[in-house]
């Protein structure tokens, strides 16, 4: 396996190419449930059911326990969705205005909620803790749910409840203990810039022990 080389393309399939635990840490934030279109065959996202979206998300989750260390870490910032009528499914807005990036082609944000089986119109589903939940019965160790809150989330145009201003990031071990630190982030960083530096202090304060 190259280090310091980006391997683009269908993620099961490469993961698949990758040797068994050679990997410290997975760091991803996968497609949401029917929350954008990436204009990719075989994206993940657009299942027809949120139990097949996990199935499939499961699948790869499972592949990259196979290629991380064992004690290693894997961190999943995902977000939840919310179940539909059907009215409007289908009709996207651009993320990108065809004036500002007229190259950029790949993502389109659905306007309204797909109508979903076995769920009410406007039930939020649980995404995050239904993936949560399947992949500690996969085997994986559920670690922590960590609250990514946005003090200025994406305005929505709905009434009747209040606009998201947070996602999940949750962390799993491969195996109950780990011997790698996790410093303590006592005043977290607030900009890009501060982030940098830290991401640099951190990085150099990181211990894993050979096994
Ligand atoms: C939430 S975005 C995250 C993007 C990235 N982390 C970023 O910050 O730019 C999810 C990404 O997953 C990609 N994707 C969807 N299905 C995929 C698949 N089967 N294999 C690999 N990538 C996929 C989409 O194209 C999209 O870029």
């Amino acid at each position: 396996m190259e280090l310091n080389h980006i391997y683009t393309g269908d993620a099961l399939k490469t993961l698949r190419t990758l040797p068994s635990e050679s990997v410290d840490c997975v760091v991803t934030s996968p497609p949401y449930y029917c929350l954008r279109d990436y204009g990719v065959g075989g994206q993940i996202g657009l299942e027809n059911s949120p139990e097949r979206y996990i199935a499939n998300l499961a699948k790869v989750f499972m592949e990259c326990r196979r290629v991380l260390k064992n004690n290693g870490t894997m961190w999943i910032v995902i977000g939840d969705s919310y179940a539909g009528s059907g009215r409007g499914w289908g009709s996207k807005n651009d993320l990108y205005s065809r004036k500002v990036q007229p190259k950029a082609s790949f993502a389109t944000e659905f306007a309204k909620p797909k109508k979903l089986q076995n769920y009410k119109n406007k039930d939020l589903i649980g995404v995050p803790w239904m993936l949560a939940f399947a992949l500690r019965n996969a085997g994986w160790y559920l670690r922590q749910d960590i609250i990514w809150s946005k003090p200025n989330p994406m305005p929505e145009s709905v009434r009747d409840r209040c606009t998201k201003a947070h996602e999940y990031l949750f962390l799993r071990q491969n195996r109950q203990n780990t011997t790698s630190t996790i410093p303590p982030c006592s005043n977290p960083p607030s900009t890009m810039d501060a982030v940098r530096r830290h991401t640099t202090a951190v990085q150099s304060t990181i211990t894993t022990p050979q096994d």
